[in-house]
């Protein structure tokens, strides 16, 4: 026979008071068998504790998966608290800087569908960097946006290494992750004197993003005639296509006057 069938049911079921170490009394109850309630406060401190470090595991991940979201998106460990909200304008020119990004991030449902590019130019440390990774992350948060950073340098670079024997990547397989991206945030434009290589993968990478209507934000040191002369004339006209719009930075650099002192090269 089995044992189970043994055990008694009790209906109502028993009582007994209880003294629990840390809640004092309460009331024990047995339904079954010698089965005695336990502590109904300690068990409602059970759950608030399990749900309070379900809740705490979860934000870790959402953190977790943020950091690699940044870091798959390229951008530089040293700039990835550069927000929207933390570029500094006491200058007009800083804030009409920063109200270009602010509308250009809150308008990207949009400019993702137009293809409206950008271009930041202007004297070294006063921001440029700064707010296009600002825009960045901003789109990446609010819009789900795949967004890449990268240098000219660097995307050049990712080209090339493919023409190498043994390149695990294709030639087309590199352009294609650099068309891919809903924003490509190219800083850098112009920092080395482009070879005629470096200007035509640029212009394959460029054009393919105009034509899938895909924005592009660049960044350059050079005055915009030179900036003209190093990407092209049909580089330049696409990017003007739809909108796109020149921002200057004129003002002094911020790794002097501001507070990131101890800010590198
Ligand atoms: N208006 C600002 N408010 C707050 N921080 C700023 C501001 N302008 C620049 N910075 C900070 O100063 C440093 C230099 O800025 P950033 O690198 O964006 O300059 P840049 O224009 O890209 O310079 P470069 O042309 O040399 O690349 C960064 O740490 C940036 O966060
Ligand atoms: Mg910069
Ligand atoms: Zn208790």
């Amino acid at each position: 026979m089995s044992h189970i069938a043994n055990i008694e049911l009790h209906s109502p079921p028993l009582t007994k008071s209880a003294v629990c170490e840390t809640h004092g009394d309460y009331e024990s109850r047995c339904y079954l068998g010698k089965i005695w309630t336990a502590c109904p406060a300690c068990a409602d401190d059970q759950s608030k504790k399990e749900r309070t470090e379900a809740e705490a595991k979860e934000q870790a991940a959402r953190v977790e998966s943020w950091r690699r979201k940044i870091g798959e998106a390229g951008i530089p460990e040293r700039f990835r608290d550069r927000r929207i909200s933390t570029y500094a304008a006491t200058l007009p020119g800083q804030q009409r800087a920063l109200d270009f990004a602010k509308a250009y991030a809150a308008q990207f449902g949009e400019i993702r569908k137009t293809g409206r590019s950008a271009l930041f130019i202007g004297l070294p440390g006063t921001g440029k960097t700064h707010l296009a990774v600002g825009i960045g992350l901003e789109v990446m948060e609010h819009h789900g946006a795949a967004v890449l950073f990268t240098t000219v340098m660097r995307a050049v670079r990712r080209v090339k290494d493919t023409w190498g024997r043994g390149s695990r990547e294709s030639e087309s397989e590199a352009i294609a992750a650099l068309v891919f991206p809903d924003l490509l945030i190219l800083d850098e434009v112009g920092v080395q004197f482009g070879s005629d290589t470096e200007k035509l993968l640029l212009f394959d990478i460029l054009n393919e993003r105009y034509e899938k209507r895909r924005p592009t934000i660049l960044m350059s040191n050079l005055p915009i005639d030179e900036v003209v002369t190093y990407l092209g004339a049909r580089v330049f006209d696409r990017l003007r296509e739809g909108g796109g719009e020149f921002i200057s930075f004129t003002w002094e650099s911020y790794r002097k006057t501001g507070t990131h002192g101890a800010e590198g090269i």
